[in-house]
């Protein structure tokens, strides 16, 4: 089956730093896939690259098997690619419900719509039944972001991603901040969207998490993927060998 996102050979250098060294991805419709590595490895570049927040050097993206440029966020979204980023991309002055509908603003119908007015109440409603569906908890969605906690947060980024995709949704390390009730529920967001026909994308240092949650695993190293798994039969110590370079495969990159 054609992978609904592939990347190939991707070359991204920081000034002097070579942060992708000619790294490939797939992802399939329906489909979890951890991409993990160590520290420095590549992973949240790759995810800029994939997303348009960054421009790959050289290297090839396709969706669905056809070559696409990813020149900037909105092109990627357009695409139906959505990211929870590492460096948490929320608005912290909006209040919840401006940050889920941050840049797809309701606007009132009418004249006043026309005139850029925007419709907070309907916003507002539509935002409180997402969170419920999806199992965000908040006390209030009349507060700014900067009030929440760090999980709120992070959670309020992860529904945004989910209730916009229509095809990929990346998610660096979504859980990292969040206690174990939270992290449940983010888990089974993934879940869900993933049932649904969505290609997910998780980044996550936490490998219990990785094996419980993915269908496939892919490991980068220095920038490059040493490692493709079947999360079903991989082990722990199969991904922390691909992951320090105790363990090789033939093919990966
Ligand atoms: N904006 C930047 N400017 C310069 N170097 C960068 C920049 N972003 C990343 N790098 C470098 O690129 C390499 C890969 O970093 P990246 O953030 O992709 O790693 P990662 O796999 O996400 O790591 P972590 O697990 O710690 O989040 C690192 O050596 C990092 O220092
Ligand atoms: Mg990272």
């Amino acid at each position: 089956m054609t992978p609904v996102l592939q990347a190939k050979d991707i070359v991204k250098h920081y000034g002097t730093v070579e942060a992708l060294r000619g790294a490939s991805f797939e992802v399939g419709a329906g489909e979890v896939v951890a991409l993990i590595g160590d520290n420095g490895a590549g992973k949240s570049t790759l995810v800029k690259c994939l997303s348009g927040a960054e421009i790959p050097d050289s290297g090839t993206i396709l969706i669905e098997g056809t070559p696409v440029a990813l020149d900037s966020p909105v092109a990627a979204r357009r695409l139906g690619i959505e990211t929870v980023y590492q460096d948490l991309a929320v608005a912290p002055e909006l209040d919840p419900a401006a940050n889920l509908f941050l840049g797809r603003e309701i606007r009132r119908k009418g004249l006043l719509g026309r005139l850029g007015v925007l419709d907070k109440a309907e916003m507002r409603r539509k935002a409180a039944a997402e969170f419920t569906r999806l199992g965000v908890t908040l006390q209030s969605i009349d507060v700014p972001i900067s009030a929440l906690s760090g999980g709120q947060r992070q959670s309020v980024a992860v529904a945004r991603s989910v209730v916009w995709a229509s095809k990929v949704v990346f998610m660096d390390e979504p859980t990292a901040a969040l206690g174990v009730v939270q992290r449940e529920k983010v888990l089974d967001v993934i879940r869900r969207v993933r049932d649904e026909g969505m290609a997910v994308v998780l980044i996550s240092h936490n490998m219990p998490e990785v094996l419980s949650v993915s269908d496939r695993v892919e490991v980068l190293r220095l920038g490059r993927r040493v490692a493709r798994f079947t999360a079903a039969e991989a082990t722990l110590e199969d991904l922390v060998g691909a992951m320090t370079g105790a363990l090789t495969q033939e093919n990966a990159a």
